[in-house]
């Protein structure tokens, strides 16, 4: 790329006098500050802001709003003094529009109320971008101006800048590429003041120059430069330091419903009709099918389905091996904003580890000491990001507790939070009711006394600690499962044994008047899970029974082939009522999922009495005939299910009680 420096140096008259040089001090923390997320408003869509889709990836189209809508003062971030960083970078992702010759647009300016004059800010035509600043000495103060030339720009594809300053340097990064850099004999200054200034957000002040196109990140990183943390990216074009959570979700390929969930470019064409012709001219235009219920995309004379009218389940292939340190006895899958998709493993021996999806694979990020890990669960209050691991044993001082982690958004890793006593605890579940959230364990056994407490506990907003709220009696608890209906909030728990029979009541529980209480009792044998699911207005909810034993009859039936069940709620009749018993052999968990318009249940299917080498089986749902046994997957000691989806496809992972390894299978669709 070449480069074309034009350095103007324009006199203003301006009253401001220059000022002596104090010694440089940050003015605003030294983190990532998104700019963006500070100029709208959290749900996004206020004030003639929008938020837009373009290339399966969401922006802000700004140019309805007024300028003081998507501004705010510099105040707010630079709160210790006023001074700019003499050393920062700006990253931005951005998609323009065409430009005429000479049109140009603000990308974001920082704007002195009185006298009204640009401090800073970046502005683009067609063919350069323009950063600009105030200079000033004792001879008066002027703009300044380094102008980059960028023809890539304007290309209507998504583009991730980051301009770094430091004195005299300016240099300029588009999507990770080689770095443009220019020396100015006019550095930036010292002491730049922003008080009393605001940052305008796509316009300068002005309804002139409003910024017409997507602008997706905007973050002002003080004292460096960011290059190094975005380079190299896999998807340069869309590097992330920090985006709006409005505008965070996947990016790639539209999924089916964030198609329908946010607009398209306003310039997008959609035909109705028999298939149009698709040349150059129709090139990024729709073509709705209605016949086939499908969404097409003429791309470089082709008609390329982009919401495709049924995806189906093909079949399921072994997609990742990921060896563990130990045996695997529960897993979780969950996504941090800004920092990604991961699964925590519960594995048996000395440390459970948390994996980072990296490249399309899981790969090993986080390593905790736990003891004897049967589950982990993720969950969030407000900003704040959680993991609970559920420990089944003391610890070398002969302690029992289950830790809480939080995440540290400064070591990026999960850091111990809180202690809490619990005793062979086998599950956490999070939820929240009345605005309120709550944590409750599984005690699974004292002693070899499985008649014992588990608790229910609140977080105190004052004390930021999980407090104990409730306790209910179970028998060799093993999970607990929240869910809603309507405004109704419920809580399942699976009972295992009693310390006689795995033949006892599992108990459901309503939330009256500030408690759970009985709603419900189910017999179940050797209950290891609940899953609830729903498949339109219709609720299921289904157990795992894992073995049936009895101390009295054990010799003839201690059998591990029993039949799991599938109970429905009839609202008339506000009970679970049984829908559908499927058997199994020792199930322990059961996951459900959907691919396309289908829904999917598979079931953790462990041991048949003599082996661990047994199948899981993958259900569909066939309306009147129930679910139907569709595929069946060898497993060895199979624990755990989890289904999840990137940008690139649908996975099933499961985890093994019996060998150190899990599992990722993708899901093949036609
Ligand atoms: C456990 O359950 C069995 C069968 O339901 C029952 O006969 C037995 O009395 C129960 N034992 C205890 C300790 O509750
Ligand atoms: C449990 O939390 C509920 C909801 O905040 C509250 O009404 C109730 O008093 C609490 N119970 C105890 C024992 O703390
Ligand atoms: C043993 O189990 C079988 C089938 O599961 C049942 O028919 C039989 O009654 C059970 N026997 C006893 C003694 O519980
Ligand atoms: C639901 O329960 C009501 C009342 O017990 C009963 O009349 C009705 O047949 C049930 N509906 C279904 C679909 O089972």
């Amino acid at each position: 790329m070449s480069v074309l420096l034009t350095l103007c140096v324009v006199l203003l008259a301006l009253a401001t006098p220059g000022r002596g040089t104090p010694p440089w001090e940050p003015c605003t923390d030294l983190r990532p500050l998104d700019i963006l997320a500070e100029a709208v408003p959290p749900n996004g869509a206020a004030g003639g802001i929008r938020v837009t889709q373009a290339h399966g990836v969401r922006g802000l189209q700004l140019s309805a709003a007024a300028p003081h809508a998507v501004s705010f003062p510099a105040s707010r971030i630079f709160f210790r003094c006023d001074l700019f960083p003499e050393e920062f970078s700006i990253v931005i992702t951005l998609k323009v529009p065409s430009l005429p010759p000479k049109k140009n647009e603000y990308l974001f300016t920082v704007v002195a109320e009185e006298p009204d004059a640009l401090l800073l800010g970046l502005r683009y035509s067609p063919t350069r971008l323009h950063f600009l600043f105030l200079s000033q000495d004792a001879a008066g103060a002027w703009q300044t101006r380094v102008t980059f030339r960028s023809p890539t720009l304007m290309d209507s594809q998504w583009h991730t800048l980051v301009l770094a300053v430091s004195e005299g340097s300016f240099s300029l990064t588009t999507d990770c590429g080689l770095p443009v850099d220019i020396m100015a004999d006019v550095p930036f200054p010292a002491t730049l003041s922003v008080r009393g200034a605001r940052f305008f957000i796509g316009s300068r002040k002005r309804t002139k120059g409003l910024f017409t196109g997507l602008v997706r990140q905007l973050v002002l990183l003080p004292g460096s430069d960011a290059t190094p943390r975005l380079c190299p990216c896999r998807s340069a074009e869309l590097a992330v330091l920090s985006i709006p959570p409005v505008l965070q979700g996947p990016s790639g390929r539209p999924e089916d419903n964030e198609v329908l969930k946010y607009p398209y470019e306003t310039d997008l064409k959609v035909t109705l009709g028999s298939r149009p012709p698709c040349t150059k001219a129709e090139d990024a235009q729709f073509w709705f099918d209605a016949s086939r219920k499908g969404l097409f995309l003429c791309v470089g004379s082709e008609w390329v389905s982009v919401l495709a009218a049924k995806e189906k389940l093909d079949y399921v292939e072994e997609y990742q091996s990921l060896f563990t340190s130990s045996e695997t006895l529960g897993i979780e899958v969950f996504a941090i904003p800004e920092a990604g998709l991961f699964v925590a493993a519960a594995n048996r021996k000395a440390t459970s580890a948390i994996y980072k999806w990296t490249d399309g694979k899981f790969a090993s990020y986080q390593n905790i000491r736990t003891h004897q890990a049967q589950s982990w669960r993720h969950f969030t209050i407000g900003k704040k990001v959680f993991l609970a691991v559920a420990n089944f044993e003391p610890n070398e001082k002969g302690q029992e507790f289950s830790v809480i982690y939080k995440w540290s958004q400064r070591k990026l890793r999960f850091t111990p939070y809180q202690r809490v006593p619990t005793h062979s605890a086998r599950d956490w579940e999070a939820f929240e009711v009345a605005g309120e959230h709550f944590l409750a364990v599984a005690n699974h056994r004292e002693g070899d006394n499985h008649n014992i407490d588990s608790v229910i506990y609140k977080w105190n907003p004052r004390t930021r600690l999980f407090e104990a709220n409730q306790t209910i009696a179970t028998s060799g608890a093993y999970d607990w499962e929240f869910f809603t209906v309507g405004p109704y909030s419920f809580l399942v728990v699976a009972n295992a044994f009693n310390g006689t029979s795995t033949k006892v009541h599992s108990h459901l529980y309503v939330w009256l008047l500030g408690s759970f209480q009985l709603f419900q009792a189910f017999l179940t044998f050797g209950a290891a899970d609940w899953e609830v699911f729903r498949i339109g207005e219709r609720v299921f909810l289904a157990v795992a029974n894992s073995h049936s034993y009895d101390v009295e009859a054990q010799v003839h039936n201690d059998s591990y082939v029993v039949n799991s069940v599938i109970y429905e709620l009839n609202v008339t009749a506000q009970a679970f009522v049984k829908f559908q018993e499927i058997p199994t052999c020792s199930a322990l968990d059961w996951e459900f999922f959907s691919v396309g318009e289908d829904y999917f249940l598979v079931v953790a299917n462990s041991f048949d009495g003599n082996t661990f080498s047994v199948n899981s089986i993958i259900y569909r749902w066939q309306g009147y005939e129930g679910f139907v046994a569709v595929h069946s997957l060898p497993t060895f000691g199979c624990r755990d299910w989890e289904a999840f989806r990137t940008a690139a496809g649908s996975y099933l992972v499961y985890s093994s009680a019996k060998e150190p390894r899990s599992r990722v299978l993708r899901l093949r669709t036609g």
